[in-house]
């Protein structure tokens, strides 16, 4: 059977960086504060009207490049993103249509900060199965236009970037060697968006209410990411056949310095193996694994041979890891 192979990766921020210092010239909240409580030191902002599919298309158009594909070559895209440009069309046939792949499928997933976990797993199994064999995974957030920038707990810990990977069929023992994906939908109230969907549209009444913001209850998705990270990451080394001492990369979602430094602790792995960006970009949702999983490889802290492991933990709840052998 052929493996899935990530052949190439890409990532995109946009231009303006808010630092925490004018996080503090806009609300009352300090430096201290938040590097203390999330590590996060700035934040990467889409400009108005920048949405998710203008950084998902440099960041695919980059792991294409990398991979030395043609975009007419792509079989399959899957855009992971919370934040889509529209509720319909998908952000992934924006995608597809702006880097030319005009024989690819297209379809976007939602897991929040898992998405790019979940859109990895369907790329694995398209291609371990036959169906096809190269797929370009994208997770892109325009996450910060939709911040309430009143709402101190939350608009401090999100970003806006994109990160995607190239996968293509290959014979061998380097690819995707096993994915692992949870969900617990009961813990859906503890990160939501109330308002915008089906079940509560934007009205002229609740139209810049509290509905329509992030609703967070952060001490209690503290505690459930830390067990969950380790939860997926043994799973998805026990179906890969392999155990915590053989992990040479950990590449976990970045949703706070702290749930990182905890898990990390609780798989027992040192900090020379974690890869973490969030000082730099913050929360940027699907779009985290990704682009820090790019930055890990641009910079030479991935090379071929590498046990990586890829783990996280979102809304949903979700949470999955996968292991990969670079
Ligand atoms: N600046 C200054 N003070 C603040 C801020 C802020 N930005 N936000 C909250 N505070 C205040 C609170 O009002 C509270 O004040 P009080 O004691 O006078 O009432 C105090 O700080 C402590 O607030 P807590 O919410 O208890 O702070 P905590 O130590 O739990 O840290 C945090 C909050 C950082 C959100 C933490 O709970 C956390 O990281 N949780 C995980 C949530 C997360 O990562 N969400 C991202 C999406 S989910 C994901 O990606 C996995």
């Amino acid at each position: 059977m052929q493996r899935a192979r990530i052949t190439g990766t890409g990532g995109f921020l946009p231009e303006t960086v808010w630092t925490n210092a004018k996080l503090e010239s806009i609300m009352d909240t300090s430096d201290e504060w938040i590097r203390k409580r999330t590590g996060i030191g700035q934040r990467h902002l889409a400009a108005a009207g920048e949405g998710s599919s203008d950084m998902g298309t440099p960041a695919a158009r980059d792991a294409l490049a990398h991979a030395g594909v043609a975009p007419e070559e792509v079989d399959l895209i899957i855009c992971c993103t919370t934040m889509p440009d529209y509720l319909f069309p998908a952000t992934a046939c924006l995608i597809q249509d702006r880097i030319g792949a005009r024989n690819a499928g297209a379809f976007d997933v939602n897991a929040a900060c898992s998405g790019f976990v979940c859109g990895l797993a369907s790329a694995n199994a398209y291609i371990r199965s036959g169906v096809y064999r190269t797929v370009v995974v994208v997770g892109a957030e325009s996450q910060t236009n939709r911040l309430n920038w009143e709402k101190r707990d939350t608009a401090v810990l999100f970003g806006d970037g994109a990160g995607a990977v190239v996968l293509q069929a290959e014979d061998g023992d380097r690819g995707i060697l096993s994915t692992f994906l949870g969900s617990d939908g009961s813990g859906g109230d503890l990160l939501i968006i109330p308002a915008g969907g089906s079940k509560a549209p934007v009205t002229k009444e609740n139209a810049g209410g509290p509905e329509c913001d992030i609703q967070m209850k952060g001490a209690e998705l503290f505690k459930q990411a830390t067990a969950l990270f380790e939860e997926a990451s043994t799973k998805a080394l026990e179906l890969a056949g392999l155990s915590l001492e053989d992990v040479d990369v950990f590449v976990p979602h970045q949703a706070n310095a702290r749930i990182i430094g905890a898990a990390a602790k609780r798989l027992g792995l040192p900090d020379e193996k974690v890869v973490m960006n969030i000082e730099r970009v913050a929360n940027t949702t699907s779009a985290s694994i990704p682009l820090a999983l790019h930055e890990a490889v641009a910079g030479g802290r991935v090379t071929e041979g590498d046990t990586v492991l890829l783990a996280s933990f979102g809304a949903g709840l979700t949470w999955g890891a996968a292991v990969i052998r670079w």
